[in-house]
């Protein structure tokens, strides 16, 4: 399984990749703002500074709505770095976008997925990623993990060769869940990747393991 961080912030990055275990990073416009990047060349340099931090798969979201300017925004996202994965939403536009991208060998990852037949048309038009948003769907009382088991189902019965990488994954157990119905990846906070590590009896093993060396060793 992947793990992407979901963030723009330069420092979180850096900490994940230095703990070994991070495979790429997604981005969206919100999390760009939060971080107070505006202005086109800001925006290219910042994703710049992303890919020279992490060994792959940098997602930059297109914040064009017709598929002219899809391609166009697209295009020069792509140019910015080979780790450049270009976002685009599941709209009518953007699944045409999603298969020229893919004519022209630029990856893809179909963003704001919410069913099962969205997620069957990325695969269709040639999606790399396809990102289905649990957490968002568990805010509306819908079970966001169902719909991560229906699509890995669904791509599994054809061969699909679209990852599912699950988003707005907002606690360790969406985590430890999308690993076991088999999702190619999962992008969250940082705080959900180091969540990982606890437990308290590895705590209290170890305090006794150093208090008992420390006994026998002086
Ligand atoms: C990922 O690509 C999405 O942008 C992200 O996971 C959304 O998460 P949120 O619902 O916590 O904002």
């Amino acid at each position: 399984m992947k793990f992407f961080i979901d963030t723009a912030n330069l420092a979180e990055i850096e900490e994940a990749h230095d703990l070994g275990v991070l495979d790429g990073v997604t981005t969206n416009p919100s999390l760009m703002a939060k971080e107070g990047i505006t202005g086109e060349e800001n925006v290219r340099n910042h994703y710049k500074a992303i890919c020279d931090i992490v060994d792959n798969n940098v997602s930059a979201e297109v914040i064009a709505t017709d598929f002219d300017n899809i391609i166009k925004e697209g295009k020069e996202l792509a140019k910015i770095d080979d780790k450049i994965v270009v976002k685009v939403p599941m709209i009518k536009e953007g699944v045409k976008a999603i298969k020229w991208f893919s004519s022209e060998g630029i990856r893809t990852n179909c963003t704001l997925i919410f069913s099962p037949g969205q997620a069957l048309l990325a695969a269709k038009a040639g999606a790399s990623y396809v990102s289905p948003f649990i957490g968002r769907l568990d805010d509306i009382s819908t079970d966001g993990l169902e719909l991560i088991d229906q699509i890995v189902h669904i791509y599994g019965n054809y061969g699909y060769e679209t990852e599912v990488l699950a988003a707005s994954v907002r606690h360790t157990m969406h985590l430890i869940k999308c690993a076991e119905i088999g999702a190619d990846v999962a992008t969250c906070p940082l705080k959900v990747i180091t969540g990982l590590l606890n437990h308290p009896l590895t705590d209290s093993g170890l305090e006794k393991f150093l208090a008992d060396h420390k006994k026998a060793n002086g």
